[in-house]
């Protein structure tokens, strides 16, 4: 942002600011909302976490946490609906729920954006003041299945030493999210399409669903390994925190071993299997330091985090349009890239 820009957002802040308090409003009413699928999702955590530091200065969101459920977040918009807020900011528990959530803000006239798990484009089209802050889920599985290319050679026809049985394939297991989310189905697709069209034989030996969930990961990579232990060769994983359970069950396995135990794995000379995931969650990177997890694809959440403020300081009409630095795309979205991140040894 230019010198003069910042200048003119402050000043249009400070304007709203002295506004506010000169109609009298209480900084109690909640007059944004903030709605959660779930805060036990460390990646939704951190990207709430996020939000609220963003908004910080301008507007103070009210946040509620539905705790997966559908009935609950149905429940919390309802009673916050009814009290006629300046705007909502939604994460749906279903997306396909955002039909209806669409036609209460429409009929209200209450603007809404949504994140994370994006409604249908017909259901976005329902309301012309709704908007989806997100990232191409495309993306990330290209960018999952080039780490992977790159760790192996890059030369479909001559692969590595990490093509441990020296087959030319490579046996994968994939751990899928929560079925019917955007991004598990176009992940799952998306990182196998694109082995395909690099002319990489991948080898499916599994693939289960974990729900984004690192307990379940954990837990369901134990019969798996039970049966593939010997032959796999890597493990794609639609999140982090599902790659974070399966190293877990790994390490218990023996399939890591820090032989030198200089407190972390070695992958050119020590027992190593690759295994990527999607998010950059702290953890996630942590665990790249140390050697184990291969390398992520980061979910931008800050990035987004900012979009959606700077949409809604212009929605609440404190922000210029023509200042914003996240232009909103086709009157509806703004898309955020995702980022590779491995470390290199
Ligand atoms: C995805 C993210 C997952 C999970 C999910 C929840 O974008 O990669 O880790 O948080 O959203 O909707």
């Amino acid at each position: 942002m230019t010198i003069s820009r910042m200048l003119s957002t402050i000043v249009l802040v400070s304007a709203f600011m002295a506004a506010v308090s000169m109609m009298g409003c209480s900084r109690d009413e909640p007059s944004v909302g903030l709605f959660l699928y779930n805060e036990a999702d460390p990646y939704i955590k951190e990207f709430a976490k996020q939000i609220m530091e963003e908004s910080g200065p301008v507007f103070t969101p009210v946040q509620y946490d539905a705790g997966n459920s559908q009935l609950i977040q149905n429940e919390q918009l309802e009673g916050l609906l009814v009290r006629n807020p300046a705007l909502v900011i939604v994460n749906p528990v279903d997306r396909l729920s955002s039909h209806s959530v669409l036609r209460k803000l429409q009929a209200a006239g209450i603007p809404g954006i949504f994140f994370n798990r994006e409604p249908l484009a017909g259901d976005l089209a329902l309301w012309e003041k709704s908007y989806y802050v997100g990232a191409k889920a495309e993306q990330s599985g290209q960018l999952q299945a080039q780490l992977v290319m790159q760790l192996f050679g890059g030369e479909p026809e001559n692969l590595n030493g990490y093509d441990r049985n020296d087959d030319g394939r490579i046996q994968a297991i994939i751990l899928k999210g929560e079925q019917g989310h955007q991004d598990a189905e176009i992940r799952t697709r998306e990182v196998l399409r694109s082995f395909e069209a690099a002319g990489f034989i991948v080898e499916v030996l599994a693939l289960e669903i974990a729900n984004w969930n690192r307990d379940e990961a954990y837990a369901k990579m134990g019969p798996l390994l039970k049966d593939y232990r010997n032959n796999v060769e890597l493990v794609v994983s639609n999140n982090d925190a599902m790659a974070l359970g399966a190293i877990s069950m790994m390490r218990q396995t023996g399939m890591f071993q820090d032989s030198n135990r200089n407190g972390r794995i070695d992958r050119s000379d020590e027992l190593w299997i690759p295994v990527v995931g999607i998010d950059g969650l702290k953890e996630a990177e942590g665990s790249i330091a140390e050697g184990y997890l291969y390398g992520t694809v980061k979910n931008d959440s800050l990035s987004m985090a900012k979009a959606i403020v700077e949409l809604s300081g212009i929605l609440l009409g404190h922000i210029d349009p023509s200042m914003a630095r996240y232009p909103v795309e086709d009157g509806t979205y703004i898309w955020i890239d995702y980022r590779p991140f491995i470390s290199e040894q």
